[in-house]
């Protein structure tokens, strides 16, 4: 259990790095959380930074996902565990002890925690996102979509290729981590979904 523990906290620590809120600093273009959305991740850098800057904050809170479970992974752990090295970088991302527990909505950190533990996990969701982006231009509608469908895929709807394999009769422990963890990124979206109801939602790039 210590182990356990230990892998988690890292994960939470590593998590737990602001790092939109960092580049946004750095490059001299003031406290993000002041600007768009006043969310910390890629897609509000993007608005008060630019798309480089953008970029670099979905690629680091990728990395800060991707790293965690993909070293348990190395490491000879199982699914039923690296699930849960998942959550906790997202959980600190989430809810980072730098920013007084007030973080971003988890997404790239999702996806490169999700790329870590089973890539090919990743492609319904991803397609999902991309398309959905694409038509409607709101990356936190694709977001929440892409969420769900990950959350499905993890369950298996989509069978077996698309998930780890765990040990016997362990199923619902991965799927216990991922629907948290898709709860939590879900949940964050709460003041999207309602300006998306009342067509207020800022869309990526073009008008309104
Ligand atoms: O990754 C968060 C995204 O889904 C929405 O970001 O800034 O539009 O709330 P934002």
């Amino acid at each position: 259990l210590k182990h356990y523990l230990l892998w988690c906290g890292a994960a939470f620590l590593a998590g737990s790095i602001p790092f939109g809120l960092v580049l946004v600093k750095l490059a001299g273009k003031g406290d993000v959380r002041t600007q768009g959305s006043g969310n910390i991740g890629a897609t509000n850098v993007m608005r008060a930074g630019g798309k480089g800057l953008g970029i670099a904050t979905l690629v680091l809170d990728a990395l800060k996902g991707f790293l965690p479970v993909f070293i348990a992974k190395q490491a000879g752990y199982s699914a039923e565990f690296l699930a849960f090295v998942a959550l906790a970088s997202v959980v600190g991302h989430v809810f980072t002890p730098w920013l007084r527990f007030k973080g971003g909505k988890g997404v790239a950190t999702a996806l490169g925690a999700v790329l870590g533990y089973h890539a090919p996990m990743v492609l319904p969701a991803l397609g999902t996102f991309l398309v959905l982006v694409a038509i409607f231009r709101y990356v936190s509608l694709g977001s929440v979509a892409a969420a769900v469908v990950l959350l499905l895929t993890a369950m298996g709807f989509l069978g077996t290729w698309a998930r780890l394999p765990v040990h016997e009769g362990m199923a619902q422990w991965p799927i216990l981590a991922w629907t948290l963890l898709v709860g939590l990124v879900i949940r964050k979206h709460a003041e999207n979904l309602n300006r998306l109801l009342h067509g207020q939602e800022h869309r990526l790039w073009g008008a309104k």
